[in-house]
């Protein structure tokens, strides 16, 4: 019968046999799939595997620091961190429109992802033959449900891989479903955090700015978000919800009123819904006094917005995201 704990064994197993003494990558993102998937790597071949993180300057509050040093420290496993967040403000540096910084963002990522594997196998020698990839088992079905070696389905979560790859890849999750990974990363020590994660885009904050993406701009979304984040902890409703993004609407000015004075500031909008597969959504009943909790919080401790507005249009018409 189906056990976390059966699941962990043999997979530990198959990939010991699989590796041999050679030696492995694992690009983690800071979402679920990536974090299981490294972890049963790690557990199996121990310091044969590398994991690397590309911090794009894009993340939410304290996200990175939970890769960099919780998901460490309850792993053991070697992390290369990649501090990229000049590189990518740079290259978004004038950038409004939705379609080009998700285009800039996948680019640069791959180009910083490529040369960390580059100088790891610089590093390490050829023995670095395998590349981990946390690929769920709804994954396998959509790409055609062959097995992985060279070609890989260009992912929308890393920006798309390169069709060259000359990696062999390890799937551990291949066989499991979402729920499944996270009992398997919760019975491998993982931290709440990381396994209860809801989604999050692959582009991060990038496009939860609607407009140019600027380091003041990120703090201060960063700020609201982990507001709203925290109120919806605190009552209880992160498993009533699918996801809420909190989007900055950065081009936007309205007049408001504040302490003695008049002000000019920006809305943040909240975007909390509920949904299955995220294919379709619902906008989240969310109670009054939770919204106005944290309509109160983000306007008296995030400096320049004096406005938070709900968004209550399902999926269709509006995406989730709003870009
Ligand atoms: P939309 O906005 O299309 O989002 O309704 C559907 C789901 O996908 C997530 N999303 C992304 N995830 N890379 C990702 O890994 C992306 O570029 C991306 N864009 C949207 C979104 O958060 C929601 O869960």
């Amino acid at each position: 019968s189906w056990t976390t704990g059966n699941v962990i064994e043999e997979q530990v197993a198959a990939i010991r046999e699989q590796v041999g003494d050679k030696r492995a990558i694992c690009g983690l993102s800071g979402g679920v799939d990536s974090a299981v998937a490294a972890a049963l790597v790690q557990k199996a071949i121990g310091a044969q595997l590398t994991c690397v993180y590309v911090d794009h300057g894009l993340m939410r509050k304290d996200e990175t620091e939970q890769v960099e040093k919780d998901f460490v420290a309850a792993t053991g496993v070697q992390l290369k961190v990649v501090d990229a967040e000049e590189r990518f403000l740079k290259a978004l540096a004038g950038v409004s429109d939705p379609e080009e910084k998700r285009k800039i963002i996948g680019r640069e990522f791959i180009r910083v992802f490529e040369q960390a594997q580059a100088e790891i196998i610089a590093d390490e020698g050829p023995a670095v033959e395998f590349l981990v990839q946390g690929t769920l088992y709804p994954d396998v079905v959509e790409s055609g449900g062959g097995t992985g070696t060279a070609n890989i389905k260009s992912h929308h979560n890393v920006g798309g891989l390169p069709e060259d790859l000359e990696f062999r890849l390890i799937e551990p999750l291949r066989k499991l479903f979402k729920d499944e990974v996270r009992m398997v990363g919760q019975e491998l020590g993982l931290p709440d955090e990381i396994v209860q994660r809801q989604p999050f885009p692959g582009p991060g904050l990038g496009i939860r700015i609607v407009g140019e993406v600027t380091k003041e701009r990120l703090d201060l979304l960063r700020d609201a978000d982990a507001i709203a984040r925290e109120e919806l902890t605190a009552a209880g409703l992160d498993r009533d919800i699918w996801q809420c993004p909190v989007v900055l609407l950065a081009d936007v000015r309205s007049v408001g009123v504040q302490g003695d004075g008049r002000t000019y500031g920006h809305p943040i909008v909240l975007r909390p819904v509920s949904s299955e597969d995220a294919m379709t959504a619902d906008w989240s009943r969310l109670p009054y006094e939770v919204l106005a909790k944290i309509s109160t919080r983000i306007t008296n401790e995030v400096a320049d917005v004096n406005r938070v507005v709900l968004d209550v249009t399902s999926k269709p018409p509006g995406t989730i995201e709003w870009e």
